[in-house]
């Protein structure tokens, strides 16, 4: 249809919502379903938070605000880069927005022109791909491989640079793998970026504090000081403090692309919710002990997945260090029948037929740039995870190697 911008034929919408859209039309028809797709803590929103929400509406904190945010909460946020990241902003180097999302698309809405190429790791999360696309740039896919957990190793980073990249986007923990980067692998990764002064740094830090095991959380600027002028640390409150829906994401970096951000807000969206500001102010400065207790949660979790997923004939789970995903591999799945004579030919027919079979909704890999392979969010009940996991490993046992007639 001509009426619509050609920009738009470029995007597809997001698979991980046409999945879940999808399991929830199975259940509304009667199927038990469990879904497997969704992107968001099952925890609810700590009670404090809320009560922060609820004073601010009786306080009559219900205008507008400044359209990248209020003080108070751009110096929660320098706070909270100084406690976590060792990291030194000021508030005029800040932009908070409506999720993760508005700031990342913000930041490449004023960046990219026509021709500019930026470096996305595979498997990457959905989004950014075609918010390269939307905002006219160019995506460059540097694929990482299975042999280290899906991290990106500094040769394919460096094969991935042109004269033309402007953006390095980079995500630890990672969505869909939850793959967390150690200072040694992000140090070769910065190594290469010393090297490529026009290349700028996009962190998605969304999933810091979804980290297991004693992980340690690290992020470009604050182990490579040499990139803090040319990095854009972003960040939410999403993830960690189970707010998904009250859109809070906000990002650190030089002034002057702070301004451009400020400026692109300013004509579209204005700011953020007002309620949702305070509710983050909270969330930053008052008590943290609930991720712990959280996190506990979510490893007991992740081992019970990946246990139950790794005995599986043909599958491959590697033990993600941080996020709320694993990201299985069916290699040895590929090229063999279901009872009623498909073929697995791809992780798309994969997942299609173990939601129409069993009712266990997961995201197929291609979505996520890299295959044969599909993401489980494990943010949900033991019981759910226990019981989809069982009627997984039932699907792969009734496949059948193919019979060449
Ligand atoms: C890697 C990553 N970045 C950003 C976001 C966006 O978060 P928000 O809900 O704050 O827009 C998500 C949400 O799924 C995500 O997985």
């Amino acid at each position: 249809m001509t009426f619509l911008s050609a920009t738009l034929s470029r995007v597809k919408p997001s698979p991980t919502i046409a999945v879940t859209t999808k399991a929830q039309e199975l259940k509304a028809a009667g199927r038990d379903v469990i879904g497997l797709g969704a992107g968001e803590p099952d925890f609810d929103t700590p009670q404090n938070i809320k009560d922060a929400a609820i004073a601010a509406i009786a306080a009559g904190k219900t205008k507008y605000t400044a359209p990248d945010g209020i003080i108070e909460l751009k110096q929660a946020i320098c706070a909270k880069l100084l406690r976590d990241n060792e990291l030194t902003y000021a508030p005029d180097q800040v932009s908070v927005g409506t999720g993760g999302k508005q700031i990342l698309y913000n930041a490449l809405m004023a960046t990219l022109n026509p021709g500019d190429e930026v470096v996305i790791a595979a498997p990457y999360w959905v989004s950014y791909p075609d918010m390269v696309l939307l905002a006219g740039g160019t995506p460059v896919i540097a694929t990482a491989s299975s042999q280290t957990n899906y991290k990106l190793t500094a040769d394919q980073l460096e094969a991935a640079i042109t004269p033309k990249t402007k953006w390095f986007i980079f995500n630890s923990p990672s969505n869909p793998t939850g793959a967390g980067y150690n200072r040694e692998e992000l140090k070769e990764l910065t190594d290469v970026l010393i090297r490529h002064p026009h290349v700028w740094v996009m962190t998605d830090d969304i999933y810091e504090h979804l980290m297991y095991d004693d992980f340690e959380f690290v992020t470009p600027a604050q182990l490579e000081p040499r990139l803090y002028e040319r990095t854009l640390t972003c960040n939410g409150v999403s993830k960690a403090y189970a707010m998904t829906g009250w859109r809070i994401g906000y990002a650190a970096g030089p002034k002057e692309l702070i301004g451009a951000m400020r400026k692109i807000q300013s004509q579209s969206t204005s700011n953020p919710c007002t309620i949702s500001q305070w509710a983050s102010v909270e969330a930053l400065n008052g008590p943290q002990d609930f991720l712990a207790e959280n996190n506990k949660t979510f490893v007991r979790r992740r081992n019970l997945v990946v246990d139950m997923l790794s005995a599986i004939e043909g599958m491959t789970c590697p033990v993600p260090e941080g996020a709320f995903y694993v990201y299985p591999s069916i290699g040895g799945l590929i090229g063999k029948t279901t009872p009623d004579g498909t073929i697995i030919e791809n992780d798309a027919i994969f997942a299609t037929k173990l939601l129409e079979d069993t009712g266990v909704a997961v995201v197929f890999g291609a979505a996520f740039g890299l295959s044969p392979n599909f993401r489980v969010s494990y943010a949900t009940s033991d019981a759910a995870l226990k019981e989809a996991c069982t009627r997984i490993q039932t699907f792969c046992a009734t496949l059948a190697q193919r019979i060449n007639t």
